[in-house]
């Protein structure tokens, strides 16, 4: 495996740098119908047992072009953690995420979701990953993949940091991969015992521990709506069961004009002002919110 990279980077590049490079994963197995592809970042200088980052593209994206956007710098996170990342690629055309049909808004649906849950059951083994340091990520159609992945496998990550995405199962549709332009303009409205009941729906009966949840969002925001956010803190609070009023605040964190909300330890909204689709990454801040490095 590692041989094979180096060579690979060493062939592609010619020159003699002998760097980790983004490579493709081609039988990730698990039975779902969704042809997501697996991309996979291992770090010349990997911890034993290290962390894995889940990072899920937005809509006219891929695992490679995100991997080299300079506004999601996970990769650099990876070589200085010393953590591996997983770069999920959408099967779709538009590259966009299927969060509308039922198999990706359920559990061992077969859809997409379900392919990124096989993805990261598989890579556990394979690269000796502490299953209890697994992490998701993502902006735009990504963040709202990961919101359906915390529904659908709430014991699977530790913790998801979400950048201007909508609550799970608010972009629902007839079929695969739909626009849904009632939630996306901010006019899905509910109540946050509604929203929690969608997202307890996704995986039905389950009790146990759940991911802590990090949701940021812009306010001019013209794709996503940014009442999108307050129907993710809805959400997320409900399914924790504490209050939609922050228990603290902080002006201007991590960043001027960007405000930070807690509601209690597992759920964290920063709203940033001024800031539309979508927001870059704050690697630092959502580092921190999972514990790495
Ligand atoms: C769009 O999503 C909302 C929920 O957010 C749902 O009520 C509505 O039926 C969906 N629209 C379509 C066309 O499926």
């Amino acid at each position: 495996m590692r041989f094979s990279r180096v060579f690979g980077a060493l062939v592609l590049s010619g020159s003699a740098v002998l760097a980790a490079t983004l490579t493709q994963v081609s039988n990730y197995g698990g039975s779902a119908t969704s042809k997501a592809q697996m991309w996979i970042y291992v770090p010349d200088n990997v911890k034993a047992n290290p962390a894995l980052v889940v990072v899920i593209h937005s809509c006219q994206s891929s695992a490679q072009s995100y991997f080299r956007n300079s506004l999601i710098p996970w990769a650099q996170g990876s070589d200085k953690g010393g953590y591996i990342t997983l770069w999920p690629s959408s099967p779709n055309s538009g590259g966009c995420w299927d969060v509308s049909s039922k198999s990706s808004l359920s559990r061992n649906g077969g859809g997409d979701s379900n392919a990124i849950a096989n993805m990261v059951t598989y890579a556990i083994p394979k690269y000796s990953v502490n299953p209890s340091r697994v992490y998701v990520t993502g902006g735009s159609s990504g963040a709202m993949t990961s919101n359906v992945l915390a529904a659908s496998y709430p014991e699977m990550f530790v913790a998801a940091s979400l950048y201007s995405g909508v609550p799970a199962g608010c972009f629902v549709g007839e079929g695969v991969d739909q626009w849904n332009s009632t939630c996306t303009h901010g006019q899905s409205i509910d109540t946050a015992e509604k929203w929690g009941d969608t997202a307890r729906a996704m995986n039905p009966g389950y009790s146990g521990t759940r991911q802590k949840m990090q949701v940021w969002h812009g306010s001019v925001d013209t794709t996503i709506s940014p009442n999108n956010y307050m129907e993710e803190i809805k959400q997320w609070t409900n399914v924790f069961g504490v209050s939609t009023t922050a228990t603290a605040e902080k002006a201007d964190h991590p960043e001027k004009n960007y405000k930070m909300s807690d509601y209690g330890p597992n759920v964290e909204g920063i709203y940033a002002t001024g800031v539309g689709h979508s927001v870059p990454a704050h690697l630092a801040a959502s580092e921190a919110w999972f514990g790495l490095p």
